[in-house]
């Protein structure tokens, strides 16, 4: 066994331990979850901190204050941060569009990443954050946590494993309830382009991003390049009075001829669980945001898996902790294993032209003290309807709905927004 003596300098008790240096940019908002999970990793002694970089560190004091007494230098620009002389991961916690900079700039100085999600908006930009990474060699993880549950684990292997015969298509409802008050959390939120830089802020860029990315992981069974996306149609609509989406319903062919079809929306009453089902010719699979996991088979048994609770964010962190050590070759999810999702979500915007506004006549708009709430009347029995006909909201009888193009994804190579 061994035992640490307190007289053994700090930086050789880490070499004993494996113990890797990080640095997070980015401690509010979303880096508040971080700073969290770096604090208990570290009271853990399975990591420490050496640096992180905020601009705005008086608004965060009590992260500021968790970071400085772990030891860690306050920086205010990234770039000298990145600097540090020995740095062996870094966390990007910052707003989409400053990724691609921040993740480049990380891996020139040879640094690992561990960085948030989506990786980035654009295809161009995420082509040229994969070529970099190829190039230089050093991993990438996304924070795409749902990537990495045993319970999403366990439908990718039930859908190899055939235990629903061959799959034709996904359908995936994610129905959540976002006040106007989430609209106000930040200078992006809601917005296309932010300082002349993508965001594609909504549904599925950002809150419901996880739902988009393992449901194509699903039509691939964990596979990206039998999920590659050949074509899309889909219809973007805004509820909020935001630029980007709120709104989205998608049909999309994948590459080995899996029919995807997506449903998810932030005007709903409440927050609903969002899942995934998978349909074969000799059963279902459903998987629910909660990490339960269903087998329906072709007699109609049905079969719930069990889980242990986990907590899905140190696992990506565990994840990529081991693969800078040398322990493991695979990341839950790398940059290259959202190149579908990104795809996607470019071909959705350039398939409806435009984000298609819902006339007032079909929302339910409540104020109170603190907020307004916006939902679309009749959004769950319009999405019930429409996911288990797997129609767009244009093929079912609702009046606002608007018929969009079919894209071709199979050269599609930069963001054309319509
Ligand atoms: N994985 C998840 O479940 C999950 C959940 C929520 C948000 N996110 C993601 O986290 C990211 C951040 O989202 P957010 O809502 O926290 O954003 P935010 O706008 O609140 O910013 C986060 C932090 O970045 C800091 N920041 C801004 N510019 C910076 C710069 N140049 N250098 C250093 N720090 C800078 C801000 O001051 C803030 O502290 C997004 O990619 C979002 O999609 C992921």
């Amino acid at each position: 066994m061994l035992v640490l003596n307190r007289a053994i300098p700090n930086q050789r008790r880490r070499m004993i331990l494996n113990q890797l240096k990080a640095a997070l940019i980015g401690i509010g908002g979303f880096g508040k979850s971080h700073t969290a999970m770096i604090s208990k990793l570290a009271s853990e002694g399975i990591i420490s901190c050496a640096a992180f970089c905020e601009p705005n560190a008086d608004k965060f004091e009590k992260e500021r204050d968790i970071l400085q007494s772990l030891g860690a230098q306050h920086y205010t620009d990234y770039r000298d941060m990145l600097k540090h002389p020995d740095l062996d991961f870094v966390i990007i916690a910052t707003p989409i569009p400053l990724h691609k900079r921040m993740c480049i700039d990380a891996l020139e100085q040879g640094v690992p990443v561990l960085l948030e999600k989506p990786p980035a908006v654009a295809i161009e930009d995420l082509d040229a954050m994969i070529e970099v990474q190829q190039r230089i060699g050093q991993p990438v993880a996304v924070n795409f946590q749902n990537t990495s549950s045993q319970s999403f684990l366990q439908l990718l292997q039930s859908i190899r494993e055939g235990r629903i015969g061959k799959v034709a298509s996904v359908v995936a409802v994610g129905m959540w309830k976002r006040t106007q008050q989430y609209y106000e959390r930040n200078n992006w939120a809601g917005t296309l382009r932010y300082n002349g830089e993508y965001v594609l802020d909504g549904s599925m860029c950002n809150a419901l991003s996880h739902l988009w990315q393992n449901s194509l992981l699903a039509a691939g069974a964990g596979d990206p390049e039998q999920a590659q996306p050949q074509w899309i149609e889909a219809e973007l609509y805004k509820g909020h009075p935001i630029e980007s989406e709120d709104t989205v319903c998608a049909k999309i062919r994948s590459k080995n001829g899996v029919l995807v079809h997506m449903y998810t929306t932030l005007c709903n009453e409440n927050n609903d669980t969002p899942y995934i089902k998978v349909i074969g010719d000799k059963g279902e699979l459903q998987w629910n945001y909660d990490q339960s996991l269903r087998l329906t088979d072709g007699e109609g048994k049905i079969h719930n898996f069990e889980f242990e609770k986990e907590d899905l964010m140190r696992n990506m962190y565990m994840n990529l902790i081991r693969r800078i050590r040398g322990e493991e070759t695979k990341l839950f999810c790398d940059l290259a294993a959202c190149r579908n999702f990104v795809l996607t979500a470019n071909g959705a915007f350039t398939s409806s032209g435009l984000v298609h506004p819902i006339p007032e006549g079909a929302l339910d708009i409540a104020s109170d003290e603190t907020t307004v709430t916006t939902a679309i009347k009749g959004i769950r029995e319009l999405v019930k309807e429409a996911s288990e006909k797997q129609q767009l909201f244009s093929e079912t009888a609702v009046q606002w709905a608007v018929r969009t193009q079919r894209v071709d994804l199979r050269d599609y190579r930069q963001l054309q927004l319509g």
